[in-house]
């Protein structure tokens, strides 16, 4: 398999480097670097960008950055389903809703399509141990990847990350540090020990390659839809699922398959709110010279530990992602993310866990005030399913009718359902 890409470059500074380039981040700034393509001019056959009889990311091979896809997780990551979810959407007054439902690959979030990159990519360069920090999905992720294809795997996670993620890491063989601190804190000690040792560090954003694998999700929601969506809405926490289907719907429209692009909306909790502070001052200062833009760092603490993030790691892609499309960055309240639990579950038979939920409770908000209009088409990522978070979902969701083992109560509990 070919692949196209012809290096990388900074988002920060520019500064490009050459496909063999074997580090992570920008050698002059620091700054997360992006994967760059040459997209054949001449188009070998229609339809070239995809493998149809293939039914998972990897259908996409000829738009992403590796070639060896017999090191690929055998498991089926991608082509999740996309509903179309008129309740869901007449309850925010919009005809074109659509949920596209994350929460059902292997690992049960969208974070299988960055680590199923990812492991070809550490394959490809040799790596013995994969190695990566986060807040519950993206390591539960990466262990069930590891653990589908034999290999070690070590995840740091704060110790407060709810227990079904704890007990996926587990069950999936990960050698699992339990940090005694934030995301931020496992982050950072993740990339100082990966330095150490050498191992394939997988972490978000400082990985170029995990956006890689988030970007075939715009490439699925184009060939679902038929066309490219008026709005994309994410929830976000370090901004790469962001970053990454912008990239996607970017590299779409560079490569000439598509010609046009969404807008992306970001959604936040007001508990967490780095990047939407940030698009905001951008917004309001008119900057574009991307290497004076600063991400202005919170102390989060929301309930949708997912997203819950003081210095989002891919921070200047995302606010890049949100002012290039024109789109918008918003915060919701906690208890907004938590309604929309059972609201989407109610409505659209999709349950997600808060993070996820979050982007319902983000369109919800950009319905009310006009920003997104009746007749766009919006599509509504659920990126985490809700079983990650049970106890969540517990507070918001009611209590079950308890009653004695006989019929007469069973029937006088079921009397107003006819
Ligand atoms: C379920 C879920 N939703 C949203 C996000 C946010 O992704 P990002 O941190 O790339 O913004 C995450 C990240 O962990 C997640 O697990
Ligand atoms: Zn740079």
């Amino acid at each position: 398999m070919k692949t196209h890409t012809n290096g990388f470059q900074c988002y920060r500074c520019g500064t490009r480097q050459a496909s063999d380039f074997a580090g992570y981040n920008c050698p002059v700034c620091g700054g997360n670097l992006e994967v760059t393509y040459e997209w054949p001019r001449i188009k070998p056959v229609p339809g070239w960008w995809k493998e149809e009889a293939r039914g998972d990311i990897f259908r996409y091979a000829a738009l992403l950055p590796v070639t060896h896809l017999e090191w690929a997780s055998p498991l089926q990551v991608g082509m999740t389903p996309l509903y179309s979810a008129p309740r869901l959407g007449a309850l925010a007054g919009l005809n074109r809703l659509y949920v596209k439902d994350d929460g059902q690959n292997p690992s049960a979030s969208f974070k299988d399509r960055a680590g199923a990159v990812a492991l070809v990519r550490a394959r490809e360069t040799g790596a013995t141990v994969l190695c990566g920090a986060s807040t519950g999905n993206a390591g539960s992720s990466m262990a069930c990847l590891a653990a589908s294809v034999g290999m070690p795997c070590v995840i740091f996670v704060p110790e407060k990350a709810p227990t079904a993620k704890i007990a996926q890491l587990l069950v999936f063989g990960a050698t699992v540090l339990a940090v005694q601190g934030t995301y931020d804190d496992a982050f950072d000690l993740c990339m100082e020990v990966c330095d150490r040792r050498g191992w394939f560090n997988r972490n978000t954003g400082h990985n170029p390659f995990t956006r890689e694998g988030k970007k075939t999700a715009a490439f699925e929601l184009f060939e679902q839809l038929g066309r490219v969506p008026d709005w994309v809405a994410v929830s976000s926490g370090d901004g790469n699922i962001l970053s990454g289907l912008w990239k996607g719907f970017r590299d779409l429209k560079d490569a000439g398959i598509a010609d046009r692009l969404p807008k992306m909306l970001c959604v936040q909790s007001d508990q967490s709110n780095a990047i939407a502070t940030t698009v905001r001052r951008v917004a309001d200062s008119g900057e574009r010279d991307w290497g004076r833009v600063a991400i202005s760092p919170v102390s989060a603490t929301t309930v949708a530990d997912s997203i819950s993030v003081d210095v989002p790691r891919d921070g200047l892609a995302a606010v890049r992602a949100v002012i290039e499309s024109g789109g918008a960055a918003l915060t919701v309240l906690d208890e907004a993310i938590l309604a929309a639990i059972p609201e989407l579950a109610r409505a659209s038979g999709v349950f997600a866990e808060p993070a996820a939920a979050c982007a319902w409770a983000g369109v919800r908000a950009a319905a009310s005030t006009g920003l997104i209009h009746s007749e766009e088409t919006v599509v509504c990522l659920c990126t985490g399913n809700g079983l990650k978070d049970v106890s969540s979902a517990r507070k918001v969701a009611g209590e079950p009718v308890s009653i004695a083992a006989n019929v007469d109560a069973a029937m006088w509990a079921t009397d107003a359902l006819g």
